[in-house]
């Protein structure tokens, strides 16, 4: 995890490493302070030498304004570094994600990613910033209390020696004790950000469904858990103070009682159990310090591996090594295809599908919900990839294509498309954005969507809200289609996309293609009998299964399934 986090710190190297040089100067000099201030009481102030005390006295003013100096260029430098590192991790889990096939994110959920890039980033750049300040300082205050109290009185440090093992020890029980929360609290947040993301975009059919109270009710479930864990985490934690302040005080007296007692028989002087004093509080407050920053370090410990996950990754769909560049047509082969969304899965969701479909020809597709329509076509652009038997596209099996010219060439309207936030024409352009104004308008004709885009308040620069909120469903529809006619395609693939545009719109659309794109292979997914009916053949899906395929009138003849819909169909008009 360290490894793969630590690659993301790049070109804050020297900052970072700038952080615990000032420290350690810091601290050196800090820790001179109290010897210097011991010497300048039993030499200068108990022996009453003036000249002796002012010098040691400018010494120590000018070494406290370096001290502080320096203590001030560490905390700036160190957050400079650690928000550096923080915006690369973002950068890098960002970049990373966009490799990612539909598998991947199905693997981690939406939610939690966002939740990664957010919260475990937060968690790792204040860890960060410890580490290269705090976590330098501490030990290192340690380390020279220690030292300068072995130099004052050897034999009053023995009670660090006696001390600090004890407390290592106890630290760690309550560091072993609390860590697993952690994973578990974050898997909480990940649940509660997917309650507010589902609350927030699904908030028309909330109110519509008055389902105010059972969203509450959820949000405040997953909310609770988190709290529980995290009091029963912090329950743990705080601990840790208790052990801290139980040491504190038994070594302060243990100090004091060892060292009257070395005064009184003349091995210290009074100067210099001030001093000891100060070192040994320095070693308490150190000590305390390191307990702060191991329970950092837990937190922060979790998220680091949570968005080491996300980088480390492997995306489900890669490139192949010498990808073709070119889909010379449109014909798809389906060789014994089968297909399963999760390897643990029973049932098959593509069960052997073998299917032909030439360059230019139309192919209606219907089914029942659920029978693995848009299962069946996701893999032409491989949004997922077979789990055994193989597609090919144009005689060449898809994976051996560049994704990006495979996806260019394989345009789909989604099931479930969404628009962006931008203008309209911004939108269109994502089929291709090198397309000229015609280019954009023609794409728009043929999907019937020019005309109502022309009568927006400002036409193909109207600004479209974020999911696509402030156009109709049927518009949406066509938007989405015009976007993947962009693309200019070798096969386009319409998955339910004329859904919510009225039948007659529809078949203007239909035709429109027909005619403009008539070397384009179409498959056309649909609910309703009209909308394939003109299909050069029909593909009835059942249960992830190719019940039949034909033509129209054939269907009708032969298919119990396929005639039973058109006849339920034309009773009621649709
Ligand atoms: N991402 C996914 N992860 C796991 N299972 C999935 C996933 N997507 C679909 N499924 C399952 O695969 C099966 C086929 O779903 P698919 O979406 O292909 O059906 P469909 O024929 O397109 O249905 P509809 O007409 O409702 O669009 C269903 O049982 C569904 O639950
Ligand atoms: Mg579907």
């Amino acid at each position: 995890m360290i490894k793969t986090l630590s690659k993301s710190i790049r070109q804050y190297k020297k900052l970072s490493l700038l952080s615990p040089l000032f420290v350690i100067g810091e601290v050196i000099i800090e820790m001179l302070i109290p010897y210097l201030v011991g010497v300048l009481i039993d030499n200068g102030i108990m022996k009453g030498n003036m000249g002796y005390i002012q010098k040691y006295g400018l010494l120590l003013l000018v070494l406290t304004i370096v001290s502080l100096i320096l203590g001030a260029s560490a905390s700036y430098v160190s957050a400079h570094a650690a928000a550096g590192f923080a915006a690369n991790l973002r950068k890098d889990m960002f970049y990373h994600m966009q490799d990612y096939a539909f598998e991947n994110i199905d693997k981690f959920s939406s939610a939690s990613l966002v939740t990664r890039l957010t919260t475990d980033v937060n968690n790792v750049q204040m860890a960060y910033q410890i580490i290269i300040r705090i976590a330098v300082r501490a030990p290192m205050m340690l380390i020279v209390s220690v030292i300068m109290s072995i130099i004052i009185s050897p034999r009053l440090s023995l009670i660090f020696l006696v001390i600090a093992p004890i407390f290592v020890i106890i630290l760690g029980l309550i560091i072993k004790s609390a860590y697993p929360y952690f994973p578990k609290i974050f898997k909480g947040y990940d649940r509660m950000n997917q309650v507010v993301r589902e609350n927030v975009r699904g908030i028309r059919e909330v109110k519509t469904y008055v389902q105010e109270k059972p969203q509450i009710d959820k949000f405040e479930k997953s909310s609770g858990f988190i709290y529980k864990l995290f009091s029963t985490a912090q329950k743990i934690i705080s601990l840790n103070a208790l052990v801290v302040a139980a040491v504190l005080n038994i070594a302060t007296l243990a100090i004091c009682w060892f060292g009257a007692k070395e005064i009184v028989g003349g091995n210290l002087q009074t100067g210099q159990l001030v001093s000891m004093f100060s070192y040994s509080n320095s070693v308490l407050f150190s000590l305390n310090i390191l307990a702060m920053i191991a329970t950092q370090l837990i937190i922060s410990g979790a998220s680091g591996r949570r968005i080491a996950n996300v980088i480390t990754e492997k995306p489900a769909i890669e490139n192949p090594r010498k990808p073709l560049k070119t889909v010379t047509n449109g014909e798809i082969l389906f060789d014994h295809v089968n297909f399963k969304y999760d390897p643990s899965d029973k049932a098959l969701a593509l069960n052997d599908i073998n299917l032909h479909i030439k360059p230019g020809e139309t192919i209606g597709m219907i089914g029942e919900t659920g029978s693995s329509k848009s299962t069946l076509v996701s893999m032409i652009p491989r949004l997922y990839d077979v789990t055994s038997g193989a597609v090919r596209v144009a005689g060449h099996n898809v994976k051996s294509y560049d994704l990006k010219t495979l996806r260019d060439n394989v345009a789909m309207v989604l099931q479930k498309n969404v628009l962006f936030s931008g203008t309209i024409k911004e939108n269109l352009k994502w089929g291709n954005e090198n397309a000229t104004d015609e280019q954009v308008i023609a794409a728009a004709k043929i999907a019937h969507a020019d005309g109502f885009i022309r009568e927006m308040p400002d036409g193909y620069d109207t600004m479209v809200e974020q999911g696509g909120n402030n156009v109709s469903g049927g518009q949406k529809q066509r938007i989405t289609i015009a976007r993947a006619l962009l693309k200019n395609p070798k096969i386009l693939i319409l998955d339910d996309s004329t859904s919510a545009v009225d039948t007659n719109t529809e078949r203007e659309i239909r035709q429109s293609l027909a005619k403009d794109m008539p070397e384009t292979t179409k498959i056309i997914i649909s609910q309703r009998i009209v909308s394939i009916k003109d299909a050069d053949r029909i593909i009835v899906m059942n249960h992830g299964k190719i019940e039949d395929i034909g033509t129209h009138e054939e269907l009708i003849k032969r298919n119990k399934l396929y005639s039973s819909i058109a006849e339920f169909q034309e009773e009621n008009g649709k």
